[in-house]
């Protein structure tokens, strides 16, 4: 389905998704304030894991919504994104009087935020007045689309808003500037360029590492009270988070009761961060059947369980 700039701004303003050309690969978008849409994105590209997503926005002005900027990562911006548009990422300290959905940034302090160099997707946000989150517009383990063909190759007739070939067909680079500026990923903007502009090397982190790194693991969603998973019932003064239809009534809240994972998957991280209060001694979760959006989200709560 081809869609018009007004048609997709009326999918994304009802929390729905819609794949959208930049200069480096399609995304698929989602409202990066709605925990339900940003769930949909996830089902939609059967990802085992919820890695945090980058916000797209349309200036700096924007990016200062989501993200908090200090001087060289103005300057930087401003630079990259709005004087010389080049693929760059960057991962800044969150801005927490957002309105960033936890888990669009699945729980980290950090958020990773960049403006496309796409005319038709910075007008699209332009009348959305909101950023769009955007993992690459393909399944978990096929390749990055380059082109609305690719996307619908591979995850079939969703909406698309065409905007032709992508010119630089690599994913944009990520600097991280949340403590000393490091390189988390190669990508379409050459790190010459970037170290030339810093005056300065990057160090050098994988962006896996970063966030499979165990002390970051803490800041990615970071319960001060221990979590234990496949909970059949809690403890004293354990909160109680249930999922699905059988939970028993003393569920302290419900992923979903329909047991619907999508809907679980939404909540999770909000739901989590509800129940992180010191009236409690720890969380006790429900078993998660394991399928869809299920891996993702056992695979969230054994990290987080392992963790505290
Ligand atoms: O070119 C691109 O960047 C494309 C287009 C669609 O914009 N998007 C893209 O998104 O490649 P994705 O989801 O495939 O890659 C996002 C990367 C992941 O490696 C993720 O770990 C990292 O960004 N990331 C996101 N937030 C982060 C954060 N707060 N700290 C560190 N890494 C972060
Ligand atoms: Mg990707």
């Amino acid at each position: 389905m081809v869609l018009s700039i007004d048609q997709a701004h009326k999918i994304l303003k009802q929390g729905g998704v819609v794949a959208v050309p930049t200069e480096t690969v399609y995304g698929l978008a989602a409202d990066c304030r709605r925990d339900d849409a940003v769930a949909k994105i996830y089902a939609l590209k059967n990802r085992p894991k919820f890695n945090p997503l980058i916000v797209h926005v349309n200036n700096l002005e924007m990016a200062k919504r989501y993200g908090l900027f200090n001087d060289l990562a103005c300057k930087i911006a401003q630079h990259f994104w709005m004087d010389k548009p080049m693929p760059l990422t960057l991962v800044v300290p969150k801005n927490n009087e957002n309105e960033l959905s936890l888990l669009a940034t699945a729980g980290l302090e950090t958020v990773a935020i960049r403006v496309p160099n796409h005319l038709k997707t910075i007008e699209l946000i332009n009348q959305c007045g909101f950023g769009l989150v955007a993992p690459s517009a393909n399944r978990s383990n096929h390749i990055s689309p380059t082109s609305s063909a690719d996307v619908r190759k591979s995850l079939g007739d969703i909406p698309i808003l065409e905007g032709g070939r992508c010119l630089v067909g690599l994913e944009s680079t990520i600097v991280d500037l949340s403590g000393t500026p490091a390189l988390l990923r190669y990508g379409g903007l050459p790190i010459e360029d970037i170290e030339q502009y810093f005056g300065f090397k990057l160090a050098l982190h994988s962006s896996n590492d970063v966030i499979k790194a165990p002390g970051m693991m803490k800041r990615h969603y970071a319960p001060s009270i221990p979590i234990r998973i496949n909970a059949v019932n809690a403890g004293m003064n354990e909160a109680f988070l249930g999922f699905g239809p059988d939970a028993p009534a003393s569920v302290t809240l419900n992923l979903s009761a329909k047991g619907d994972l999508s809907e679980a998957a939404a909540n999770l991280f909000s739901m989590l961060s509800a129940l992180d209060r010191s009236c409690y001694c720890g969380i006790a979760v429900m078993p998660i059947p394991n399928y869809g959006l299920g891996y993702a989200i056992n695979d969230r709560l054994e990290r987080a369980s392992a963790t505290v």
